[in-house]
């Protein structure tokens, strides 16, 4: 049995994890302010959610806002904060009715208040749901997450409820923001850039990648099923032969 992506069900990626990548440009291409690019970058959430649940896929994790990113000229970053509360207000409805479990990482107390708390509400109210978990990173930055899980993990070490010489790869991994998350099996990354500019550096160690020139705004549903029919034609060696 086909899916809308026209691979089979056991290819499907479990966790795809998005780089919204090119909202600046797609604006700028078209003589716009880089805020519109934004707005229409939400519209493309909405289309990658609706295609990953179409398509299977169980999380869906998207890099909206990076640690760095509040480097941005101050009107630019208002603007983002106001999309995300826009987004949050105006989408929470539609996220209960579709079943989604949203999600967030990074350091959230950097948001506006009144964003954060919506932002939590939204969390708690949709907590129980099953179809879809969407994580949205927010002022995330993986080398943050990292020296946080270090210093959680130094702290249990000097309480003496962790043992050093226990620690390991699961240590690490339980005490990231993403502890309740599978790895990440595909990392797509929009608008032509080959980098992963300190996203989840623990969590893709195997993830596949496929970058698309498609800037985030223009980024649709068959954007997406074309990315999941890439990834399903690789072959994931883990180090193995
Ligand atoms: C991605 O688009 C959105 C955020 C990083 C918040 P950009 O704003 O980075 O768009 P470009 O890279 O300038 O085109
Ligand atoms: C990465 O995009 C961050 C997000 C998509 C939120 P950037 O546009 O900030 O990354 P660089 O500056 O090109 O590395
Ligand atoms: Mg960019």
């Amino acid at each position: 049995m086909s899916n809308p992506a026209g691979v089979s069900a056991e290819k499907i990626p479990r966790h795809i994890a998005v780089i919204m990548d090119g909202n600046g440009r797609w604006a700028r291409e078209r003589g716009l302010p880089r805020i519109e690019g934004h707005r229409r970058g939400s519209e493309s959430v909405r289309n990658c959610t609706a295609a990953c649940m179409e398509a299977g896929v169980s999380f869906l994790t998207l890099y909206a806002f990076s640690k760095e990113n509040w480097q941005r000229p101050p009107d630019e970053v208002k603007s983002l904060m106001g999309l995300l509360d826009r987004f949050l207000a105006e989408r929470t409805a539609e996220i209960m009715e579709r079943n989604i479990r949203l999600r967030a990482i990074g350091h959230l107390d950097d948001l506006p208040e009144k964003t954060r708390r919506r932002l939590e509400t939204a969390m708690e109210k949709s907590a129980g749901n099953t179809a879809l978990t969407l994580t949205l990173a927010l002022s995330y930055g993986a080398r943050t997450e990292l020296a946080d899980a270090a210093r959680a993990i130094a702290r249990e070490v000097r309480a003496g409820t962790l043992d050093p010489d226990t620690i390991g790869e699961a240590t690490v991994s339980s005490h990231l923001y993403t502890a309740d998350l599978p790895d990440p099996d595909l990392l797509i990354r929009t608008s032509g850039e080959m980098r992963i500019s300190n996203f989840l550096l623990w969590q893709i160690s195997y993830a596949e990648i496929v970058v698309t020139p498609k800037l985030w705004p223009e980024f649709g549903k068959e954007d997406l099923f074309a990315a999941i029919r890439e990834y399903a034609g690789r072959h994931r060696r883990y180090g193995g032969i």
